[in-house]
């Protein structure tokens, strides 16, 4: 029987701890769907630069690229030199980042279900900065035909395929940056004519940023270039739930890996409260994208059986004290392990 290969990167902060529960949980599923999964835990990120010199070592690269697919918990400060480089380096092109209201977690309404779709290869996040003078500095953003072109595609894909409001609002300020947004909008446009039966327009990123709070629910698939995608998904996080219940898929043709949409929030790090469901939303995401790789129907199920699982757990008030309760991260990853293997 197929086994399923999948990296692991414990990462810095909270985010062994969410490993450790999203662990229980891939344990759970294996049981519980007949799926195989050989677990490979390789290091990156703050610790592993004061261990061994760099934050991302060529042994955990080798590993990725001979896996099925990764599942990465935060890094700290090294975040530019482990995820930003393995987004370009893998060519992880598109990053998906779901808003979705789930019964019973708190969020801004009960209808909100949109996806942004943000262009992870180039923009600003290239890292070309330049200091001209002690007091003058540049950074450089970097807009291509190609990658635009696979990002908006990618976008109108989802739109089809998410059986949703079957709409794609391009979000961009070509107004202000006219050559590089301007490119990015008029590709944006020349893709939507082959999608006739999606609704396509275009918004500012400062009217984007005010309409996801005052009609978060009229969104759909939101596309966009890298650093607008960074800053609207958090804020696309606290529409439902915060960024403990945000998880994010960085997809490839080939490979793609799977994270929390925050960081390794050092300030509750070693308390054992944070949130672990990011994290097991990102395995979500992660059996869902295997599924649909390998046509393997089980994945799907397991997909089904994690999402419908953490509700479950939430929805019996076992949630950790950012979704208001008072339980730990293990607690939380067991009992939706629990849940998993009863049902
Ligand atoms: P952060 O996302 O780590 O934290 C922001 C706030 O959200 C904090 O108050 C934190 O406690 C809370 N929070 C985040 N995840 C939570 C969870 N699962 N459960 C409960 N509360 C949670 O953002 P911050 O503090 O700006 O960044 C911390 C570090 O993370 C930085 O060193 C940054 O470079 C790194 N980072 C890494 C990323 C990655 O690995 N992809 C992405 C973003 C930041
Ligand atoms: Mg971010």
């Amino acid at each position: 029987m197929k086994r399923y290969n999948i990296a692991l990167i414990p990462g810095d902060g909270i985010g062994p701890e969410q490993m450790r529960a999203a662990v229980k949980v891939i344990r759970a599923v294996e049981k519980a769907t007949g799926l195989k999964f050989n677990l490979k835990e390789v290091e990156a990120g703050d610790r592993c630069k004061t261990k061994t010199g760099t934050p991302l070592p060529d042994e955990t690269i080798d590993v990725i690229k001979r896996s099925h697919t990764c599942l990465k918990a935060p890094v700290g400060e090294t975040a530019a030199e482990v995820i930003v480089r393995l987004r370009q380096m893998l060519d992880l092109y598109a990053n998906v980042r779901p808003a979705k209201a789930y019964p019973g977690i708190p969020c801004a309404r009960p209808d909100i279900d949109f996806v942004i779709a943000r262009e992870n290869t180039e923009g600003v996040y290239k890292g070309i900065e330049l200091r001209l003078s002690n007091d003058a500095t540049v950074c450089l953003r970097v807009i291509t035909r190609r990658a635009s072109e696979r990002i908006a595609k990618f976008a109108f894909e989802m739109a089809k395929s998410r059986g949703g409001k079957k709409r794609v609002t391009a979000v961009h300020k070509a107004n202000v940056m006219r050559v590089t947004c301007g490119l990015f909008a008029k590709v944006c446009r020349k893709v939507a004519k082959s999608y006739p039966d999606v609704r396509f327009d275009e918004m500012y990123v400062d009217a984007a940023a005010m309409r996801l709070i005052r009609e978060p629910e009229k969104f759909d698939v939101i596309v966009t270039t890298n650093l607008f995608g960074d800053i609207l998904s958090d804020e696309a996080a606290q529409l439902v739930g915060g960024l403990g219940v945000s998880p994010s898929a960085n997809v490839g043709d080939d490979l793609a890996l799977f994270e929390p949409v925050h960081g390794s929030a050092p300030d509750i790090a070693g308390k054992g409260i944070a949130n672990p469901c990011s994290l097991i939303l990102a395995s979500k995401m992660m059996f869902e994208w295997l599924g649909r790789r390998h046509n393997d129907p089980r994945c799907d199920k397991a997909a089904g059986m994690v999402e419908r699982a953490m509700i479950e757990t939430l929805n019996k008030g076992i949630r950790t004290p950012d979704l208001g309760g008072k339980s730990k991260t293990m607690e939380v990853g067991e009992a939706i392990a629990k849940v998993i293997i009863g049902g």
